[in-house]
């Protein structure tokens, strides 16, 4: 791939996006763009058509999006449909009008069915109901899901589907109202280290039971997985991305608790929902046209910390 292909990262501000930025840069690439949500807001197809024509992007990755937790997908329904979809139809719709060479689009392991078997497998898309507390932002992510499908299948052009299990990394949402359960962790452990009283930490009340199974993976292990998608061209239309491994969220939060440093109890608020019993991706489609996840958990959460401690005088929530 030539370092100076104009590409354009959609959502260049968000985790995603700017650990994709990062890693291309990185890697010697010199012509990126992106525009924020007030520059262009991607739910407007005239505006999205007026910046394909001026820009003229050779290649497009998709990482914008309305993203939350369970806690934001339930209380607003619409959005996570309707802006999700607005946001993607006009990129892939763009993408293919205008000519770009290239189409990458992230969508989320959420996309599979409830109760699939585990682990997930790419071709079990669409085989019976999806997780309630998610199904809105799926729907959406489906339909992107297809139209890259449509597109490849009807005119042969390299439009593929990446999906991450669950993401954590610098740049992560630590606003408790939209965040995802890790971030949301870190984020709970470290404000009871702070309120110390008396040599002792208070305790951090948890959602659900703490027995669900989950996958994380580091941004910047997916940011490789898109530049390496990018610079290989795959031959089917949707790819798994994650690190083939799970743990319960309970031993995920005894992790963050020791990185953090709090002492104090766990909680385990029962009466929150848990969510989908299980989601673990089955990755062997990726590791076979060549790629896997590198950054271990522990060391992640670790690098993640020292990013939070770092940029907490900032405003690090993504609320909405
Ligand atoms: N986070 C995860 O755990 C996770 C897991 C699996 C997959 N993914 C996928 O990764 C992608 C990015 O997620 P993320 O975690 O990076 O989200 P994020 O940090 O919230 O970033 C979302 C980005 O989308 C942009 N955006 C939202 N609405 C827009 C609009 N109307 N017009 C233009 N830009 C808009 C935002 O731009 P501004 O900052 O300029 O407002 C922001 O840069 C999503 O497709 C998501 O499904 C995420």
């Amino acid at each position: 791939m030539n370092n100076s292909v104009k590409i354009y990262i959609a959502g260049h501000r968000g985790m995603v996006g700017s650990a994709i930025w990062r890693t291309l840069q990185r890697k010697g690439y010199t012509n990126l763009i992106g525009r924020s949500s007030a520059e262009l807001d991607l739910r407007k197809q005239s505006e999205v058509d007026d910046f394909f024509i001026q820009e003229k992007p050779e290649i497009v990755i998709d990482a914008a999006a309305r993203v939350g937790g369970i806690l934001a997908n339930s209380s607003f329904p619409y959005p996570f449909l309707m802006d999700n979809l607005q946001i993607q139809n006009n990129l892939i719709d763009a993408a293919q009008r205008f000519e770009a060479q290239k189409f990458i689009f992230l969508g989320s392991s959420c996309i599979y069915p409830r109760l699939a078997p585990q682990p997930l497998k790419e071709e079990y898309l669409l085989t019976s109901a999806l997780e309630p507390t998610n199904e809105w932002y799926a729907i959406a992510k489906i339909t992107g899901v297809k139209a890259c499908e449509a597109i490849r299948k009807q005119f042969g052009k390299d439009f593929v589907s990446l999906m991450p299990t669950n993401l954590y990394g610098p740049n992560d949402n630590f606003d408790l109202l939209s965040s995802h359960v890790l971030p949301a962790m870190i984020l709970k452990f470290h404000e009871a280290k702070q309120s110390t009283v008396d040599g002792q930490h208070p305790p951090v009340t948890l959602w659900g039971s703490g027995t669900p199974l989950r996958e994380f993976l580091h941004v910047d292990d997916l940011a490789d997985a898109v530049v390496f998608a990018l610079e290989h061209p795959l031959t089917d239309h949707l790819y798994n991305i994650g690190t083939g491994t799970d743990l319960s969220i309970q031993a995920l939060a005894e992790m963050i608790q020791r990185i953090v440093g709090h002492t104090g109890d766990i909680h385990w608020d029962s009466s929150k929902p848990d969510g989908t019993p299980r989601k673990l991706m089955e990755v062997s489609k990726m590791t076979d046209a060549g790629w896997k996840a590198t950054i271990g958990l522990e060391e992640g959460i670790k690098g993640t910390y020292v990013w939070f401690l770092e940029n907490e005088s900032t405003d690090i929530s993504h609320s909405t």
